[in-house]
């Protein structure tokens, strides 16, 4: 059965994605059979990957429209043990609708029932909001993986997720774990060292060992649509995803 791993923080720009697409691509580097889904409405993942509107052929907002089934919005992508469902939502007017098709709060996890046998793992990007799309991304999930952009971190965005899980637990997924926190973009400063002082003081139990450095790699795989795995395989930002993907299949 698929572990469901929601990438997820209410805070834009800290790495969900380029953690979400890298993390997928090294857990399927590894022979993990890994289903990426981009639930966020800006749908960044199928940039990365490689996907343009014309190769598309369903994605998310059929599942939550409950138009067509899940199986149908499955694409293969360039490696054999990647498959990706792509966010297909391109204007503010379609995000709108397409938030209020997910007030149902299960419609996601009864989707991926008929699917969770078919992967080890299935990832999940989810936006920088808490909105009715992350509620039914949390409702699905096993756990969550937290990213955390170095020296730019806010508690207050960890303080309100984490407000946020208990009330999920309690409302729909009682047994929803957390998978960790990662930093990335990680780099050694002062700031950094603040930082970390400040998030030990309060979140210590659930810090990886793994950080993702600040790499531009990242950064350029993403204009060539591939993860950086298959760009720069050798480079510090490869390696270090490689190194989360083995630490996640390390944890229970
Ligand atoms: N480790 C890194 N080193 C350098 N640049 C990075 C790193 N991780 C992400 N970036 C860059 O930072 C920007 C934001 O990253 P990303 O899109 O993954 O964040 P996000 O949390 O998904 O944002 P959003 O909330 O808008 O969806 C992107 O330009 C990405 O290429
Ligand atoms: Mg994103």
């Amino acid at each position: 059965m698929g572990k469901v791993i929601s990438i997820c923080i209410p805070k834009g720009g800290v790495g969900k994605t380029t953690t979400a697409v890298n993390l997928s691509a090294s857990l399927a580097v590894a022979e993990n059979k890994t289903l990426l889904i981009d639930v966020d409405p800006y749908g960044a993942s199928a940039v990365a990957l490689g996907f343009t509107p014309d190769k598309i052929k369903a994605g998310i907002s059929e599942v939550f429209n409950l138009t067509k089934s899940i199986s149908f919005a499955i694409h293969k992508t360039e490696m054999e043990y990647l498959d990706f469902i792509p966010a297909n939502i391109s204007s503010l007017n379609l995000e709108e609708k397409f938030s209020k098709s997910t007030e149902n709060r299960v419609i996601l996890r009864n989707s991926l029932r008929n699917i969770k046998s078919n992967y080890k793992y299935i990832i999940i990007d989810c936006p920088p909001v808490l909105s009715g799309i992350t509620t039914n991304a949390l409702t699905a999930s096993d756990s969550l993986l937290i990213p955390i952009k170095c020296g730019h971190f806010s508690l207050d965005a960890l303080d309100r997720l984490f407000n946020y899980i208990s009330w999920i637990k309690i409302n729909t997924n009682p047994s929803l774990k957390i998978e960790g926190i990662v930093f990335t973009m990680y780099e050694k400063s002062k700031v950094t060292e603040i930082s970390e002082r400040e998030l030990k003081l309060k979140y210590k139990e659930y810090l990886l060992n793994t950080v993702i450095p600040t790499s531009n790699l990242l950064n350029e795989a993403t204009f060539y649509g591939k993860p950086l795995c298959l760009y720069k395989i050798n480079s510090e930002g490869a390696i270090s995803y490689l190194n989360l993907a083995h630490e996640i299949m390390n944890n229970k």
